[in-house]
């Protein structure tokens, strides 16, 4: 899966442990969600373009590097997306931030656009779609759609767990997207969980169950 980045930095392995044991609660489990978002922007950011500028220093005048060329956007997709915003903008914080809100039609089992609100400028950014659970893939191919359809073009995927089956649904559609996970699993339970996954993420992130 050539598009698929498996990070497998310590720390962000440590975390995700910690994320996925069932003691952990929900101040300590936002907490990481932040921090495991945070490491995975410095690796989303990797190929961001550079450019040269004349500076002074105490000591001299130099010429150094600063980011250049196309700025960022992150899209949570609702609710749980909204968990990993923080840690983005912890790094990246002159990215603007948009939302879009999607629910599964109980006939058709095919997700529905409910909310969408994007930077105005959103077509000249990169896009971060934040969706810590890849499960079946449905969500993310849809937002991807509905993000094409607007006519954007480069957008990145970053997840905390994605199951294998998900990813095949994803990279069938949109073979084109990157797409960033410190896990895959192999399994989605009889009721669509990632298997053994982390539970859910929205409830563990905002605490409702
Ligand atoms: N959404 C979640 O929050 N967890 C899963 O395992 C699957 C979908």
């Amino acid at each position: 899966m050539k598009n698929v980045k498996l990070l497998d930095h310590p720390l962000l392995q440590h975390k995700l442990t910690h994320l996925r044991m069932k003691e952990t609660g929900s101040k300590e489990f936002r907490e990481l969600v932040r921090e495991v978002a945070m490491l995975m922007a410095y690796e989303v950011t990797r190929d961001l373009p550079l450019e040269d500028i004349e500076i002074e220093t105490p000591v001299s005048k130099t010429t150094s590097k600063v980011v250049s060329g196309k700025k960022l956007a992150i899209v949570p997709i609702l609710r749980a997306g909204l968990g990993m915003v923080d840690g983005v903008l912890e790094l990246i914080p002159v990215a603007k931030v948009g939302h879009i809100g999607l629910y599964r039609d109980e006939e058709t089992l095919q997700p529905v656009e409910y909310y969408c609100k994007l930077p105005q400028d959103i077509t000249k950014r990169t896009v971060i779609i934040t969706e810590p659970m890849l499960a079946t893939g449905g969500s993310v191919v849809a937002a991807v759609d509905l993000l094409k359809k607007r006519g954007i073009t480069d957008i990145k995927i970053m997840c905390l767990v994605c199951s294998r089956q998900g990813l095949e649904v994803v990279i069938k559609h949109h073979p084109d997207i990157e797409i960033f996970t410190t896990a895959i699993d192999e399994h989605l339970n009889e009721v669509g969980y990632i298997t053994p996954g982390l539970g859910d993420a929205g409830d563990r992130i905002f605490g409702t169950k």
